[in-house]
């Protein structure tokens, strides 16, 4: 079995964290795969929708912290760097199935989904500043933007995690269900939406992201950079080490 397993059904890709054991944190590899399945989901017209998900009691851990300390991202072209690419901005729609932790990139990854829907036992967390680094995947930019300023600046700054009726009042998710229904009521909605006249439904996301994409790309950029320098500080190194340590 594949850390990233991937299956299509109906024009829904499927596309699933598979490493339960490390709650499903992200290696190098796993990036390298997740961005094959976009790049490959972006020309096969026989996908229609990307449906991203974990498993019932975990989306992710978000980076795994030990990969990152021991193989840190050099520069944009690294694997991690190449997916945030592909995703930010891939042209299809993308449901996300989201419960239990959602930790860093769990979290900011939804800001690039166009449904989300959660578990009651969903918990989000940017622990960033807290681990010694800086927001990701243009979560800087595009949190302000979704959730307001007061929400994102207690969600970033102080890296606190929020329960799923948080997430859905400030209006990051679209839904909270029962946790033994997220994942079919998630399914249902892309297999919905793979159903609709496909140009329309890729039209009207362009539409709606075309007046922030520039600016989503080059914001990515600046942090990359920064978030890559962090990296290599004694702050990152500490916060690892403690949490390997535990
Ligand atoms: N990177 C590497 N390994 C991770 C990981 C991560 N981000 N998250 C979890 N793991 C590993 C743990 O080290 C542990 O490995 P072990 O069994 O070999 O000791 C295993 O996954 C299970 O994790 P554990 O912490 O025991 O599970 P939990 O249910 O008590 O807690 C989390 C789950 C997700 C809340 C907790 O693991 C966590 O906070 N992880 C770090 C999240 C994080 O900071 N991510 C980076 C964001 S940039």
């Amino acid at each position: 079995m594949s850390e990233i397993e991937t299956r299509l059904d109906n024009g829904v890709l499927e596309v699933q964290f598979n490493r339960p054991e490390k709650k499903n944190a992200i290696t190098e590899q796993m990036y390298k795969d997740l961005a094959q399945a976009f790049v490959s989901a972006r020309v096969n017209d026989d996908i229609r929708v990307v449906l991203i998900s974990g498993h019932k009691s975990c989306f992710t851990a978000g980076n795994d912290l030990k990969d990152f300390l021991e193989n840190p991202p050099e520069d944009d072209d690294s694997p991690v760097f190449r997916f945030l690419q592909t995703v930010a901005d891939f042209p299809k729609p993308i449901v996300a199935a989201v419960n239990g932790p959602a930790i860093g990139i769990g979290t900011t990854l939804l800001l690039h989904c166009d449904l989300v829907f959660s578990g009651e036992g969903a918990k989000f967390q940017l622990p960033f500043v807290n681990l010694g680094l800086v927001p990701e995947f243009a979560s800087s930019y595009l949190l302000p933007l979704r959730v307001g300023h007061a929400k994102a600046s207690e969600w970033l700054l102080t890296g606190k995690m929020f329960d799923a009726h948080e997430a859905k009042s400030a209006g990051l998710i679209n839904e909270v269900y029962k946790d033994e229904q997220f994942f079919s009521a998630a399914l249902h909605h892309a297999q919905k939406l793979a159903q609709l006249p496909n140009e329309s439904v890729m039209i009207s996301k362009r539409l709606m992201k075309q007046t922030y994409m520039s600016h989503t790309l080059q914001i990515m950029d600046e942090e990359g950079a920064l978030f890559r320098r962090r990296l290599a500080s004694d702050d990152f190194k500490k916060a690892v080490d403690a949490f390997l340590s535990r």
